[in-house]
């Protein structure tokens, strides 16, 4: 019984992911998104998978295929990101949300496509909801886990963050490093804990970086059993 949970100290845990970009319509052949490729996301979610969970991964567009044994949700803008992660909030016991999603969509969308006309064209864009916010003021015993995608003030900006949306754990990305953030095999991260305890890890592939972050997330769910 006890080499079982070593070798899977997941097993029996629900633990949703989010991966990938999200899309925000302007018309039939227009969109806003970003750089995220998903990679992380996926790998977490495989990782999460090996160690025993029962995964739920709620994927923007990526070009990625599901790994083996993981329950896919494919979505594609902020909106339904939302109403599928609020959909398998309540039975998770740990959520990571690495999806970058979209901060503004069109205020306007289009059913029809806009044909060019002379001169500028502007486009007024709203917010979306900060889906990570509204579940660090909805969690009840789950372990929430955020991401931080910074090209400046890396340390203080992902502590904000940590605190303004109410989280156990931030993995903070400096996007503008080499080998770190959106593009690329590799990763390089820093962890900062709810209790402040601050982690440099080095550069390290995805797959590693995932198990590094599963490695510092599973004491916090011990804590709760
Ligand atoms: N996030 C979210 N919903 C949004 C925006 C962000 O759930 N509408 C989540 C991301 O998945 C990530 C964390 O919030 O885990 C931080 O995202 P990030 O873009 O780094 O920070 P923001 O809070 O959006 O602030 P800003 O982009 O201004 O730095
Ligand atoms: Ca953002």
């Amino acid at each position: 019984h006890t080499y079982f949970h070593k070798d899977e100290p997941l097993k029996g845990k629900n633990v949703l992911i989010t991966a990938g970009p999200t899309q925000e319509r302007i018309d039939p052949v227009r969109f806003f998104t970003n750089h995220s490729t998903g990679k992380m996301g996926y790998a977490i979610a495989e990782a999460a998978h090996e160690l025993g969970a029962n995964v739920t991964l709620i994927s923007g567009p990526t070009n990625l295929a599901c790994p083996n044994g993981v329950h896919i949700i494919n979505v594609t803008s902020a909106q339904e990101m939302l109403e599928a992660v609020l959909a398998n909030f309540e039975r998770a016991d740990l959520v990571i949300k690495s999806a970058a999603v979209a901060d503004y969509r069109p205020k306007e969308t289009f059913v029809h496509k806009r044909k060019k006309q002379p001169g500028q064209w502007s486009i007024e864009m709203e917010r979306t909801t900060d889906i990570l916010k509204m579940l660090g003021e909805r969690k009840t015993t789950q372990i929430l886990v955020g991401f931080a995608a910074e090209s400046e003030h890396l340390i203080d900006n992902a502590k904000k963050k940590l605190e303004t949306k109410n989280l156990d754990f931030i993995i903070a990305n400096n996007i503008i490093e080499e080998g770190s953030g959106f593009k690329g095999d590799t990763n390089k991260i820093t962890t900062i804990s709810k209790g402040g305890e601050i982690k440099e890890h080095p550069l390290l592939s995805k797959k590693e970086t995932a198990r590094t972050i599963l490695n510092e997330v599973i004491p916090l769910l011990e804590r709760m059993r």
